[in-house]
Protein backbone atom coordinates (compact mmCIF):
# COMPACT_ATOMS: atom_id res chain seq x y z
CA UNK A 1 0.00 0.00 0.00
CA UNK A 2 1.40 3.07 -0.61
CA UNK A 3 1.41 6.32 1.90
CA UNK A 4 1.01 9.66 0.92
CA UNK A 5 4.20 11.00 0.27
CA UNK A 6 5.51 8.10 -1.38
CA UNK A 7 7.94 9.02 -3.63
CA UNK A 8 6.68 6.70 -6.32
CA UNK A 9 2.77 7.60 -5.17
CA UNK A 10 3.43 10.60 -7.26
CA UNK A 11 3.35 8.51 -10.50
CA UNK A 12 0.32 6.29 -9.32
CA UNK A 13 -1.54 9.80 -8.97
CA UNK A 14 -0.65 11.47 -12.00
CA UNK A 15 -1.89 8.05 -13.58
CA UNK A 16 -5.23 8.10 -11.81
CA UNK A 17 -5.88 12.04 -12.64
CA UNK A 18 -4.89 11.22 -16.39
CA UNK A 19 -7.64 8.08 -16.18
CA UNK A 20 -10.18 10.80 -14.42
CA UNK A 21 -9.11 13.56 -17.34
CA UNK A 22 -10.15 11.05 -20.08
CA UNK A 23 -12.95 9.50 -18.77
CA UNK A 24 -14.45 12.98 -17.83
CA UNK A 25 -17.94 13.90 -19.88
CA UNK A 26 -20.43 16.37 -19.35
CA UNK A 27 -23.00 18.53 -21.25
CA UNK A 28 -23.71 20.69 -17.93
CA UNK A 29 -21.95 24.00 -17.19
CA UNK A 30 -21.92 23.57 -13.88
CA UNK A 31 -20.23 20.27 -13.96
CA UNK A 32 -17.63 21.57 -16.32
CA UNK A 33 -16.97 23.97 -14.35
CA UNK A 34 -16.56 22.14 -11.23
CA UNK A 35 -13.83 20.01 -13.39
CA UNK A 36 -12.22 23.29 -14.06
CA UNK A 37 -11.93 23.68 -10.43
CA UNK A 38 -10.56 20.25 -9.56
CA UNK A 39 -8.64 20.10 -12.01
CA UNK A 40 -7.04 23.21 -13.19
CA UNK A 41 -7.84 25.55 -10.83
CA UNK A 42 -5.10 26.97 -8.88
CA UNK A 43 -6.37 24.26 -5.49
CA UNK A 44 -6.41 21.54 -8.15
CA UNK A 45 -5.37 18.21 -8.92
CA UNK A 46 -2.27 19.59 -11.29
CA UNK A 47 -1.11 21.63 -9.00
CA UNK A 48 -0.62 19.00 -6.14
CA UNK A 49 1.14 17.38 -9.04
CA UNK A 50 3.68 20.05 -9.56
CA UNK A 51 3.74 20.90 -5.95
CA UNK A 52 5.01 16.84 -5.84
CA UNK A 53 7.97 17.25 -8.37
CA UNK A 54 10.54 18.36 -5.76
CA UNK A 55 10.24 15.13 -3.72
CA UNK A 56 11.00 12.95 -7.45
CA UNK A 57 13.44 11.17 -7.49
CA UNK A 58 16.31 13.73 -9.70
CA UNK A 59 17.06 10.87 -12.38
CA UNK A 60 12.78 10.13 -12.84
CA UNK A 61 12.04 14.46 -13.17
CA UNK A 62 12.34 14.26 -16.46
CA UNK A 63 9.89 11.45 -16.94
CA UNK A 64 7.56 12.60 -14.26
CA UNK A 65 8.01 16.60 -15.55
CA UNK A 66 6.83 14.51 -19.50
CA UNK A 67 3.93 12.68 -17.52
CA UNK A 68 2.43 15.70 -15.35
CA UNK A 69 3.07 18.17 -18.84
CA UNK A 70 0.56 15.04 -20.65
CA UNK A 71 -1.70 15.12 -18.04
CA UNK A 72 -2.22 18.97 -18.17
CA UNK A 73 -2.24 19.30 -22.11
CA UNK A 74 -4.78 16.69 -21.86
CA UNK A 75 -7.14 18.26 -18.88
CA UNK A 76 -6.45 21.62 -20.68
CA UNK A 77 -7.98 20.02 -24.65
CA UNK A 78 -10.96 18.16 -22.84
CA UNK A 79 -12.18 21.24 -20.88
CA UNK A 80 -11.89 23.28 -23.83
CA UNK A 81 -13.50 21.23 -26.23
CA UNK A 82 -15.90 20.47 -23.95
CA UNK A 83 -16.70 23.89 -23.43
CA UNK A 84 -16.89 24.86 -27.12
CA UNK A 85 -19.49 22.08 -27.10
CA UNK A 86 -21.71 23.58 -24.66
CA UNK A 87 -21.19 27.24 -26.02
CA UNK A 88 -22.43 25.38 -29.55
CA UNK A 89 -25.40 24.27 -27.65
CA UNK A 90 -26.67 27.00 -26.23
CA UNK A 91 -26.14 29.20 -29.60
CA UNK A 92 -28.03 26.16 -30.99
CA UNK A 93 -30.66 26.83 -28.35
CA UNK A 94 -31.41 30.48 -29.46
CA UNK A 95 -31.57 29.65 -32.84
CA UNK A 96 -34.77 27.75 -32.20
CA UNK A 97 -37.22 30.04 -32.23
CA UNK A 98 -40.43 29.52 -29.73
CA UNK A 99 -43.39 29.49 -31.92
CA UNK A 100 -45.51 29.56 -28.56
CA UNK A 101 -44.54 33.21 -28.12
CA UNK A 102 -47.10 35.84 -28.74
CA UNK A 103 -46.00 37.75 -32.05
CA UNK A 104 -44.59 40.92 -31.75
CA UNK A 105 -46.27 44.21 -32.13
CA UNK A 106 -45.79 45.73 -35.12
CA UNK A 107 -45.90 49.83 -34.77
CA UNK A 108 -49.23 50.70 -37.32
CA UNK A 109 -49.15 54.59 -37.96
CA UNK A 110 -52.63 56.52 -37.51
CA UNK A 111 -54.63 58.48 -39.80
CA UNK A 112 -53.79 62.29 -39.37
CA UNK A 113 -57.35 64.39 -38.00
CA UNK A 114 -57.27 66.28 -40.90
CA UNK A 115 -57.07 63.47 -43.46
CA UNK A 116 -60.10 61.82 -41.34
CA UNK A 117 -62.40 64.69 -41.24
CA UNK A 118 -61.51 65.26 -45.35
CA UNK A 119 -63.00 61.97 -45.60
CA UNK A 120 -65.89 61.88 -43.30
CA UNK A 121 -67.44 64.89 -45.09
CA UNK A 122 -66.55 63.62 -48.40
CA UNK A 123 -68.21 60.35 -47.80
CA UNK A 124 -71.21 61.93 -46.40
CA UNK A 125 -71.76 63.87 -49.95
CA UNK A 126 -70.22 61.42 -51.94
CA UNK A 127 -73.26 59.72 -50.36
CA UNK A 128 -75.87 61.79 -52.02
CA UNK A 129 -74.40 62.57 -55.66
CA UNK A 130 -71.98 65.32 -55.52
CA UNK A 131 -68.50 64.24 -57.01
CA UNK A 132 -64.75 65.28 -55.71
CA UNK A 133 -63.28 68.02 -58.03
CA UNK A 134 -59.93 69.72 -57.59
CA UNK A 135 -57.49 72.58 -58.56
CA UNK A 136 -54.26 74.12 -58.50
CA UNK A 137 -52.84 75.39 -55.21
CA UNK A 138 -50.95 78.09 -57.64
CA UNK A 139 -53.69 79.98 -58.82
CA UNK A 140 -54.40 83.32 -60.78
CA UNK A 141 -55.94 85.82 -59.25
CA UNK A 142 -58.89 85.29 -61.90
CA UNK A 143 -60.11 82.56 -60.42
CA UNK A 144 -59.27 83.36 -56.69
CA UNK A 145 -61.00 86.67 -57.18
CA UNK A 146 -62.62 88.14 -60.53
CA UNK A 147 -64.51 85.16 -61.43
CA UNK A 148 -65.57 85.36 -57.77
CA UNK A 149 -67.26 88.32 -57.81
CA UNK A 150 -64.42 90.12 -56.30
CA UNK A 151 -62.82 93.02 -58.38
CA UNK A 152 -59.81 94.60 -57.91
CA UNK A 153 -59.63 97.44 -55.46
CA UNK A 154 -63.03 95.63 -54.19
CA UNK A 155 -62.56 95.65 -50.25
CA UNK A 156 -64.02 92.32 -49.79
CA UNK A 157 -59.97 91.20 -51.02
CA UNK A 158 -59.12 92.22 -47.63
CA UNK A 159 -61.11 90.05 -46.57
CA UNK A 160 -58.48 87.23 -46.86
CA UNK A 161 -54.42 88.17 -46.75
CA UNK A 162 -53.49 86.32 -50.39
CA UNK A 163 -49.85 85.48 -50.84
CA UNK A 164 -48.50 86.50 -54.06
CA UNK A 165 -45.90 85.42 -56.33
CA UNK A 166 -43.12 88.38 -56.67
CA UNK A 167 -42.40 87.71 -59.99
CA UNK A 168 -45.74 87.56 -61.33
CA UNK A 169 -48.45 89.39 -58.86
CA UNK A 170 -50.88 88.18 -61.23
CA UNK A 171 -50.38 84.44 -59.62
CA UNK A 172 -50.71 83.70 -56.05
CA UNK A 173 -51.68 80.90 -53.45
CA UNK A 174 -55.04 80.21 -53.73
CA UNK A 175 -56.96 81.50 -50.33
CA UNK A 176 -59.94 79.63 -50.90
CA UNK A 177 -61.47 76.61 -52.48
CA UNK A 178 -63.62 78.67 -53.80
CA UNK A 179 -60.81 78.56 -57.04
CA UNK A 180 -62.60 75.21 -57.77
CA UNK A 181 -66.07 76.65 -58.30
CA UNK A 182 -64.65 78.48 -61.21
CA UNK A 183 -62.58 75.65 -62.25
CA UNK A 184 -65.61 73.13 -62.77
CA UNK A 185 -68.02 76.05 -64.61
CA UNK A 186 -65.50 76.64 -66.71
CA UNK A 187 -65.20 72.75 -68.35
CA UNK A 188 -68.67 71.31 -67.29
CA UNK A 189 -72.02 72.03 -68.19
CA UNK A 190 -74.72 72.22 -65.56
CA UNK A 191 -75.99 70.38 -64.02
CA UNK A 192 -72.94 70.82 -61.42
CA UNK A 193 -72.63 69.02 -58.45
CA UNK A 194 -68.96 68.79 -56.77
CA UNK A 195 -67.47 68.67 -53.82
CA UNK A 196 -63.41 69.83 -53.86
CA UNK A 197 -61.12 69.40 -51.10
CA UNK A 198 -58.03 71.07 -50.89
CA UNK A 199 -55.06 73.22 -49.41
CA UNK A 200 -55.67 77.22 -48.96
CA UNK A 201 -53.26 79.58 -47.65
CA UNK A 202 -53.14 82.89 -46.08
CA UNK A 203 -50.59 85.66 -45.01
CA UNK A 204 -51.61 85.59 -41.10
CA UNK A 205 -49.38 85.34 -38.80
CA UNK A 206 -49.33 81.50 -36.82
CA UNK A 207 -50.61 81.86 -33.72
CA UNK A 208 -52.33 78.71 -31.28
CA UNK A 209 -56.08 79.45 -33.64
CA UNK A 210 -54.77 80.62 -37.36
CA UNK A 211 -52.36 79.62 -39.90
CA UNK A 212 -50.78 80.45 -42.94
CA UNK A 213 -51.66 77.42 -44.47
CA UNK A 214 -54.91 74.94 -44.01
CA UNK A 215 -57.68 72.81 -45.55
CA UNK A 216 -61.34 73.49 -46.35
CA UNK A 217 -63.99 71.66 -48.40
CA UNK A 218 -65.70 73.54 -50.87
CA UNK A 219 -69.12 72.45 -52.17
CA UNK A 220 -71.40 73.66 -55.57
CA UNK A 221 -74.34 72.82 -56.81
CA UNK A 222 -75.90 74.82 -59.91
CA UNK A 223 -79.11 73.31 -62.11
CA UNK A 224 -82.35 74.93 -63.20
CA UNK A 225 -84.31 75.98 -59.92
CA UNK A 226 -81.96 75.56 -56.84
CA UNK A 227 -83.24 77.61 -54.21
CA UNK A 228 -82.18 78.22 -51.12
CA UNK A 229 -84.38 75.67 -49.49
CA UNK A 230 -82.41 73.15 -51.13
CA UNK A 231 -79.07 74.59 -49.35
CA UNK A 232 -80.75 74.26 -46.10
CA UNK A 233 -81.79 70.89 -46.31
CA UNK A 234 -78.34 69.54 -48.00
CA UNK A 235 -76.90 71.57 -44.59
CA UNK A 236 -79.24 69.50 -42.31
CA UNK A 237 -78.62 66.46 -43.96
CA UNK A 238 -74.79 66.90 -43.42
CA UNK A 239 -75.16 68.17 -40.49
CA UNK A 240 -76.78 65.28 -38.96
CA UNK A 241 -74.66 62.52 -40.61
CA UNK A 242 -71.63 64.33 -39.04
CA UNK A 243 -72.39 65.68 -35.87
CA UNK A 244 -75.31 63.42 -34.85
CA UNK A 245 -79.20 62.79 -35.61
CA UNK A 246 -80.11 65.21 -32.90
CA UNK A 247 -78.42 68.86 -34.36
CA UNK A 248 -79.69 71.53 -34.90
CA UNK A 249 -78.77 74.21 -37.79
CA UNK A 250 -78.97 78.26 -37.82
CA UNK A 251 -78.62 80.39 -40.57
CA UNK A 252 -77.27 83.67 -40.01
CA UNK A 253 -77.35 86.32 -42.38
CA UNK A 254 -73.15 87.05 -43.64
CA UNK A 255 -71.58 88.37 -46.57
CA UNK A 256 -69.60 87.15 -49.26
CA UNK A 257 -68.44 88.62 -52.41
CA UNK A 258 -69.57 85.19 -54.65
CA UNK A 259 -73.11 84.67 -52.83
CA UNK A 260 -75.95 86.62 -52.63
CA UNK A 261 -77.87 85.76 -49.84
CA UNK A 262 -74.93 85.04 -47.81
CA UNK A 263 -75.00 83.20 -44.50
CA UNK A 264 -73.12 81.52 -41.74
CA UNK A 265 -73.97 78.37 -40.40
CA UNK A 266 -74.36 77.25 -36.91
CA UNK A 267 -75.24 73.96 -35.73
CA UNK A 268 -75.83 73.44 -31.93
CA UNK A 269 -73.17 72.46 -29.62
CA UNK A 270 -72.51 69.15 -29.87
CA UNK A 271 -70.15 69.05 -26.71
CA UNK A 272 -72.88 70.72 -24.13
CA UNK A 273 -75.74 69.99 -26.03
CA UNK A 274 -76.77 73.44 -25.93
CA UNK A 275 -76.26 73.96 -22.34
CA UNK A 276 -73.44 76.66 -23.02
CA UNK A 277 -70.07 76.04 -22.42
CA UNK A 278 -66.63 76.80 -23.63
CA UNK A 279 -66.59 75.76 -27.16
CA UNK A 280 -70.08 77.62 -28.30
CA UNK A 281 -69.08 80.55 -25.48
CA UNK A 282 -72.20 79.94 -23.49
CA UNK A 283 -74.63 80.61 -26.47
CA UNK A 284 -75.54 76.59 -27.09
CA UNK A 285 -74.24 77.18 -31.48
CA UNK A 286 -71.11 76.59 -33.29
CA UNK A 287 -69.90 78.47 -36.03
CA UNK A 288 -69.45 75.57 -39.17
CA UNK A 289 -69.21 77.31 -42.50
CA UNK A 290 -70.23 79.89 -45.10
CA UNK A 291 -73.02 79.84 -47.52
CA UNK A 292 -74.98 81.11 -49.64
CA UNK A 293 -77.12 80.81 -53.26
CA UNK A 294 -73.94 81.53 -56.02
CA UNK A 295 -73.93 85.28 -57.33
CA UNK A 296 -75.95 85.80 -60.35
CA UNK A 297 -72.44 87.26 -61.76
CA UNK A 298 -70.40 84.43 -60.36
CA UNK A 299 -72.59 82.46 -63.22
CA UNK A 300 -72.48 84.98 -66.01
CA UNK A 301 -68.35 84.67 -65.54
CA UNK A 302 -68.33 81.35 -66.10
CA UNK A 303 -70.59 81.93 -69.02
CA UNK A 304 -73.25 80.24 -67.26
CA UNK A 305 -77.01 81.96 -67.78
CA UNK A 306 -78.06 83.12 -64.85
CA UNK A 307 -81.65 83.32 -66.22
CA UNK A 308 -81.89 79.79 -66.40
CA UNK A 309 -79.46 78.15 -63.35
CA UNK A 310 -79.02 79.15 -60.55
CA UNK A 311 -76.90 77.09 -57.84
CA UNK A 312 -75.64 76.80 -54.22
CA UNK A 313 -72.18 76.49 -52.50
CA UNK A 314 -70.66 76.49 -49.23
CA UNK A 315 -67.23 76.27 -47.79
CA UNK A 316 -66.30 74.82 -44.57
CA UNK A 317 -62.38 74.89 -42.48
CA UNK A 318 -61.12 71.27 -42.02
CA UNK A 319 -58.77 71.92 -39.26
CA UNK A 320 -61.84 74.10 -37.40
CA UNK A 321 -64.06 71.37 -37.69
CA UNK A 322 -61.47 68.62 -36.48
CA UNK A 323 -60.33 70.75 -34.09
CA UNK A 324 -63.98 71.25 -32.74
CA UNK A 325 -64.41 67.81 -33.27
CA UNK A 326 -61.45 66.61 -31.07
CA UNK A 327 -61.19 69.16 -28.64
CA UNK A 328 -57.88 70.14 -30.34
CA UNK A 329 -56.86 73.49 -28.28
CA UNK A 330 -54.13 74.78 -30.99
CA UNK A 331 -54.06 74.30 -34.87
CA UNK A 332 -50.37 74.32 -34.64
CA UNK A 333 -50.19 71.14 -33.57
CA UNK A 334 -51.97 69.93 -37.09
CA UNK A 335 -48.34 70.41 -39.00
CA UNK A 336 -45.59 69.70 -36.21
CA UNK A 337 -45.95 65.82 -36.66
CA UNK A 338 -45.44 64.98 -33.27
CA UNK A 339 -46.15 60.90 -32.32
CA UNK A 340 -47.54 61.84 -29.22
CA UNK A 341 -50.57 63.85 -31.15
CA UNK A 342 -50.77 62.57 -33.94
CA UNK A 343 -50.86 58.54 -31.68
CA UNK A 344 -53.88 59.69 -30.35
CA UNK A 345 -56.31 59.55 -33.36
CA UNK A 346 -55.65 55.23 -33.82
CA UNK A 347 -59.20 54.65 -32.70
CA UNK A 348 -60.62 57.18 -34.62
CA UNK A 349 -61.88 55.93 -37.63
N1 LIG B 1 -64.43 80.97 -49.51
C1 LIG B 1 -64.91 81.37 -48.21
C2 LIG B 1 -63.75 81.55 -47.26
O1 LIG B 1 -62.72 81.01 -47.50
C3 LIG B 1 -65.86 80.34 -47.65
C4 LIG B 1 -67.13 80.28 -48.41
C5 LIG B 1 -68.22 81.02 -48.00
C6 LIG B 1 -67.25 79.49 -49.50
C7 LIG B 1 -69.41 81.00 -48.69
C8 LIG B 1 -68.46 79.43 -50.21
C9 LIG B 1 -69.52 80.19 -49.78
O2 LIG B 1 -68.61 78.66 -51.27
O3 LIG B 1 -70.68 80.14 -50.46
O4 LIG B 1 -63.90 82.25 -46.29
Amino acid sequence: MSKPGDKVDIFALADSIMEQVENFTTDVKEELEQFRIDVLGTKGKLKQLFTGFRDVPNERKKEFGQVVNKVKATAEAKFNSLKEQLEDATAAQVEVPDMSMPANFSNIGSRHPIAIVLEQISEIFTRIGFTVASGPEIEDDWHNFTALNTPEDHPARDMQDTFYIQTNPATLLRSHTSTVQVRTMGRQEPPIRIIAPGRVYRNETISARSHCQFHQIEGLYIDKGVSLADLKQTLLYFAKEFYGPDTKLRLRPSFFPFTEPSAEMDVSCFICKMKGCKICKGTGWVEILGCGMVDPNVLAASNIDPEVYSGYAWGIGIERTAMLKYKIDDIRLMFENDMRFLGQFKAAY
